[in-house]
């Protein structure tokens, strides 16, 4: 086998992570410095007085433009369907009503400031700087969201007996089989084409210490993978160290595909941020500043392009302005009549949605606090639900709320949706049964969304692997596009800002160039 630099790299990154690759690189003298970061956008300097605009959608994007453009001097009508701001930036709480398509369901938590579900967004990464600098402008209050949990669970009913096993156990045996097997293949001679005598000591040396290896390099476990017995510590006594999980196991598991390095992820990396209280906590400081400008249960009906400018028809009256900003969601987009270019209409067609679903339920008891020493992170199962949330706030308080499952597959979240409210409780507390036996008896209470199954969304977010719709980053005649679905950010509200960014200054260009 003959392995080229750039093979090892990726090779060393296929089987191990991120985390590994950057290890080797600097063994091997191959990191270079960060690239620097993009400056935040610079908005409106000139003036808006006397251009309106008509901004369809009262979701973070909508309202992010509203805001930046009132500020400028723009008169701006936010034209938004639902009863409420904030699109999918979705906190629900005692008494709220979540509403389908299929009926509605209230929500029975109890009234404690920890007890609320955020149905839609949830985490928001340190490097979202355009959401960030929203939060710090209105002085929304942030804590750290936790996705990574070496105490939570890594679940597959094939595997280990479908018994859930221990995240601090999968990840260092993974790491110290890899590393062993490594060691191996450098220490017999498997990469000396591509590697300096130099270099093999360094890489087996970091072999070592990445995975835990004994002095014969061999993993034979270590107690960054937690001690025998209930305790994950040894506590009083020297201990024992667990037994390493069998490698055959772990490779036919399917943790490795994704779930094992999730955290690696550029937008799922440490430190991520929740607002304190809920998700919408966004929202309301635009409301605050934009709110008055909001028509709600204004359904759109027809977008016209006039001689001066668009009309946008609803079935409560039309509203003409100079321009609109349109964040509808393409798949309600898609069934809206207007006067778009073939190629904008194919666009908005081909712009598949994720049909995510998300299920919370009030636990009586935080029984993974204290039964499994679980604060906050993400246990993970090869059944449909696919994840639980433990909540990273109200610790060692009265009840809590878990995400007993967050869907974000097709088969399974059309599974979900296509479900009553009540049969989604009972299969995802099912479900959840075998990674938390005796779960369905802490529950006393659950609510779920599917995002398919949401009026005037019709979808979670964008599926990726298509990139950004390039036709939605120019504008239609008057119609400029927004929305995280304009955007190589799908299903983020950075996503969403910075798409409210782009169609500001390009409004403000034209406006300039009049
Ligand atoms: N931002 C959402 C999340 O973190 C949805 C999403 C998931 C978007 C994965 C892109 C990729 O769960």
């Amino acid at each position: 086998m003959s392995l080229t630099r750039r093979n090892f790299l990726q090779f060393v990154g296929t089987a191990a992570g991120a985390e590994a690759v950057h290890l080797t690189m600097q063994a091997l003298d191959l990191a270079g410095a960060g690239a620097a970061h993009a400056a935040p956008p610079r908005l409106l300097g000139g003036s808006g007085e006397g251009t309106s605009v008509v901004i369809l959608g009262a979701g973070v994007s909508g309202l992010a433009a509203a805001y930046e453009l009132s500020k400028a001097g723009y008169r701006c009508t936010i034209l938004e369907a639902t009863g409420r701001a904030g699109g999918r930036n979705r906190t629900v709480r005692a008494g709220d009503w979540v509403e389908e398509f299929g009926g509605r369901q209230r929500v029975d938590f109890g009234e404690a400031d920890h007890l609320y579900a955020n149905l839609g967004a949830a985490r928001i990464p340190y490097h979202h700087r355009a959401i960030l600098g929203y939060c710090r402008e209105f002085g929304v209050e942030l804590e750290v969201f936790t996705n990574d949990n070496r105490a939570a669970l890594f679940h597959d009913r094939e595997r280990f007996g479908g018994k859930p096993v221990v995240a601090r156990q999968v990840i260092t045996d993974t790491r110290g089989y890899v590393a062993e097997l490594l060691a191996k293949a450098v220490g017999q001679g498997a990469l000396d084409s591509e590697l300096t005598g130099e270099d093999k000591e360094r890489i087996l040396e970091m072999l070592v210490s990445y995975g835990g290896l004994n002095p014969d390099r061999l993993y034979k476990g270590s107690n960054r993978g937690g001690y025998r017995g209930a305790q994950v510590h040894a506590g009083l006594k020297t201990g024992e160290v667990n037994a390493p999980l069998d490698l055959g196991e772990i490779l036919q598991a399917d943790f490795w595909r994704y779930k094992l390095h999730f955290s690696h992820f550029l937008n799922q990396n440490p430190t991520l941020f929740q607002p304190v209280g809920g998700m919408d906590a966004i929202v309301k400081g635009f409301e605050k500043r934009v709110g008055r400008l909001i028509r709600y249960r204004s359904v759109v009906k027809e977008i016209r392009q006039t001689a001066g400018g668009v009309r946008v028809v609803t079935g409560n009256g039309a509203v003409e302005a100079d321009f609109a900003v349109c964040t509808i969601p393409a798949p309600v987009l898609k069934d809206i009549p207007g006067d778009f270019s073939p190629r904008t209409r194919a666009a908005i067609g081909a712009i598949g949605f994720v049909p995510a679903v998300k299920i919370a339920f009030q636990a009586r008891r935080r029984f993974w606090e204290e039964d499994h020493a679980i604060y906050g992170g993400i246990s993970w199962t090869d059944q449909d639900i696919t994840q639980i949330w433990y909540p990273p706030y109200g610790y060692h308080r009265a009840r809590g709320i878990i995400v007993g499952g967050y869907i974000w597959d097709d088969a399974p979240g059309l599974r979900y949706g296509g479900m009553t409210p009540p049969e989604r409780l009972r299969a995802a507390i099912a479900e959840g049964e075998r990674v938390h036996p005796g779960y369905g008896a802490e529950l006393e209470a659950g609510v779920s969304q599917s995002w398919r199954e949401t009026p005037f969304q019709k979808g979670g977010w964008p599926k990726s692997g298509h990139g950004p719709p390039e036709a939605l980053q120019r504008p239609d005649g008057a119609v400029f596009f927004a929305g995280d679905q304009a955007t190589a950010l799908p299903g983020w509200q950075e996503g969403a800002a910075l798409a409210a960014h782009a169609a500001v200054n390009a409004i403000h260009e034209r406006v300039r160039a009049k």
